[in-house]
Order: structure tokens, then sequence, then C-alpha cells
């Protein structure tokens, strides 16, 4: 007798979709990247972060960023680095920057596609900055025990 693993395949989370619209492709997710580090670099605060860590470099990165975009956004399977290392040696970004991150990620990406594609970017940058925070500031509370 064979048996179906149909409870399984309710609870396991359904795979997440390439976000399939017009107008969102590599041209256009290299553009919000372009114009987001642009931002970035002049924001006062992460501006001098990103200068120190990224010194004369900026053209690979910002093609390893298009990468990872595409890889988040169109599942493109691009983007083959690894985050957390990448910012775990970044010792003084506090949880507050990842605060203007956000926002400058989220208004490049409002004011370059339709609110609904932008609306998407967005929680994706959340959830990927949740993870990267959590990875960066959580550091577990000591173990109750005797004494
Ligand atoms: C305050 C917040 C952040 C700061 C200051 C920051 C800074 C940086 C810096 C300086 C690098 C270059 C590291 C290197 O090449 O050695 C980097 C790489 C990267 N960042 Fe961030 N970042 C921040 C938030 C984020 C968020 C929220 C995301 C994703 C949504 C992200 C995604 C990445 C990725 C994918 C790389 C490339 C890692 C690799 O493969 O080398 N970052 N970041």
């Amino acid at each position: 007798m064979t048996s179906k693993p149909v409870l399984l395949d309710r609870v396991r989370p359904a795979a997440e979709q390439p976000l399939a619209r017009p107008g969102v492709d590599r041209a256009s997710i290299g553009a919000l990247v372009r114009e987001f580090y642009s931002r970035v670099r002049k924001d006062k605060r992460l501006g001098p972060i990103f200068a120190r860590e990224i010194a004369g470099d900026w053209e690979s990165h910002l093609e390893k960023m298009t990468d990872f975009w595409c890889s988040v956004i169109l599942k493109s399977g691009d983007y083959h680095g690894r985050p957390v290392p990448a910012h775990l040696k970044l010792k003084d970004v506090t949880e507050a920057d990842f605060g203007i991150w956000l926002a400058l990620f989220g208004e490049t990406a409002s004011g370059l596609f339709a609110p609904e594609v932008a609306t998407v970017l967005a929680e994706r940058a959340e959830r990927i900055a949740t993870s990267l925070k959590l990875a960066m500031f959580f550091r577990p509370g000591p173990a109750a025990g005797p004494g």
C-alpha cells in the first residue's frame, strides 16, 4: 500500500515564487541597486561605513548586489555569496543603522516600481534584515542555573 505524504505537503511552507511582473527584470533591479547605493553613499551615517569597506571597488559590489536581488526577487540563482559573515565583521553597525538602510531601500523601491512590487521588495528586505540583525546582535541571556 502506498501512502501519500499529504500532511507534510500541507505543513511545509510553499516555496517563494519568482515575482513575475512586467518591468521587473535584471535591468530594472540593477537600476534599483544603483539608485539605492547612490543614496546610501550620500547618507551621513551609512555613507562613511560603505566608503571605508568598499574603497574603490563599487562596480563589483553593485554587480554582486544586482545578482543578490535577482536571486531574491526573480529566483535567478545568480548570487552565491554569504551575507552573514560579510556583516558580522562590521563591528560599528547598529540596529538603528538597519532602520536607516530599510527606509532608504523602501523609498528607492517606491520611486522606481509599482506599489505592489515595491511592497514585495520592502518585505523581502525587512525579512533578510531581521535575520542579519539576529546574527549580528542577538546574544542569548545567561542560562538560569543555581546561584
Ligand atoms: C545598516 C545595514 C547594512 C550595512 C551597514 C551593510 C553593509 C554592507 C557592506 C559594507 C558590505 C560589503 C562587505 C564586503 O564586501 O566585505 C555588504 C555586503 C552585502 N550586504 Fe549589506 N549592509 C547592511 C544591510 C544589508 C541588508 C538589509 C541586506 C539584505 C537585504 C544586505 C545585503 C548584503 C549582501 C547580499 C552583501 C554581499 C555579501 C557577499 O556576498 O559578500 N545588507 N553590506
